[in-house]
């Protein structure tokens, strides 16, 4: 609630949106802003996190920009904790990633040149009776190292690619359902691999036998020691909790053998790299992927992904990193990717459900 001792939002930053688009909100400091210390602004942001919250669910992303006091891990933990987030690990997620302190973590660990596609974190995990809600709240991230070029973290609203996208095609995925395979290696072999370890969280095949389980997720062991994992159906859309309306969310346009990272320039973008992924790429494509089909087992059309996927590229926004910035996603409303970068690039990034008491 708010008391009468801390300053309003734009008594300390002015708000504004990027020229011709509807999001980041953009919180700047002003002078003051800039220079108050870190116990100030966060005491600043419990007392107008209703307010911001509100511009969250309303513009799906805001962004602080200018505020001195952000300068690494340990700022970032305390912001999204000040605002009332309960922090969640990255287990049972799908691209790489560093633990950098607590469960702060490097925004993915994939190569450089290679695009992220747009995502909604973790939409792909199916709602259970253990997790009848099982996708983070929010997601955030905090620009520690701007990168030299490129590297952008586009945001797209997923209320919108809903609205404009085929009635047909959005009743076919609503009435068929999703559902997802993985198959994950026990060790790295190319850039972009994610290990069975490093996805539960555990190198021990019982605790990850436990893991799934607790998900309901069957799972089958390969003769090469890594595992493939059958997943239950999973929705398409979503109802978003607090505002109430409808967004599409699912990563069917992404995992998916069609458009598996192996097919890309995993190893780099010189010929010979080319040519040694082309090589590689029966082999890996058998040691890991993800694949997507309709609930009952039959394929998605590659028309509709790829509608999707045309959807969401003309409708996402992007904007440059600055150093100190910290952007917070409702990552029900809104996805976000990452754009190839000249390095160096150092965006950490953090998960974090909304702290209504009734999660474990
Ligand atoms: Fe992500």
């Amino acid at each position: 609630m708010s008391c009468d001792m801390q300053p309003s939002i734009t008594a300390l930053a002015s708000a504004k949106l990027f020229a011709g688009t509807t999001l980041p909100w953009v919180l700047e400091a002003n002078e003051a802003g800039s220079g108050m210390a870190r116990e100030d602004f966060l005491a600043w942001l419990v007392d107008n996190r209703q307010s911001i919250e509100n511009r969250l669910h309303r513009h799906g992303a805001v962004l602080f920009r200018g505020f001195k006091a952000l300068k690494g891990a340990a700022d970032f933990e305390a912001v999204i904790k000040a605002m009332s987030h309960k922090l969640l690990d990255y287990a049972g997620g799908t691209t790489p990633r560093s633990a950098v302190s607590g469960q702060v973590v490097t925004s993915t660990d994939a190569p450089p040149h290679l695009t992220i596609g747009q995502h909604q974190e973790m939409s792909y995990l199916e709602p259970s009776p253990s997790f009848p809600d099982p996708t983070p709240d929010k997601v955030a991230f905090f620009c520690e190292v701007e990168p030299a070029g490129g590297g952008q973290t586009p945001l797209c609203d997923m209320r919108t690619v809903l609205q404009k996208l085929p009635q047909d095609l959005v009743r076919r995925f609503e009435t068929r359902g999703l559902v997802l395979t993985r198959q994950l290696p026990e060790t790295k072999q190319a850039g972009y691999e994610v290990t069975w370890p490093t996805m539960f969280g555990t190198s021990d095949r019982q605790e990850a036998e436990a893991f799934a389980a607790k998900r309901r997720w069957r799972i089958e062991w390969t003769d090469d020691g890594g595992v493939r994992v059958h997943q239950n159906p999973s929705p398409s859309t979503l109802v978003h909790r607090v505002t109430g309306e409808k967004v599409w969310f699912n990563q069917a346009h992404l995992l998916h053998r069609h458009y598996a990272p192996w097919t890309g320039d995993f190893l780099g973008p010189a010929a010979d790299q080319q040519a040694e992924a082309e090589r590689l790429r029966p082999a890996l494509s058998k040691r890991f992927f993800y694949h997507s089909t309709h609930a009952d087992g039959s394929d998605i059309m590659i028309s509709d992904l790829e509608t999707v996927r045309q959807t969401i590229a003309e409708t996402m926004t992007m904007f440059d990193w600055k150093v100190g910035d910290l952007l917070i996603c409702d990552n029900k409303l809104v996805s976000h990717g990452r754009q190839p970068y000249t390095p160096p690039r150092r965006i950490l990034a953090a998960l974090a459900a909304d702290d209504r008491g009734e999660r474990t």
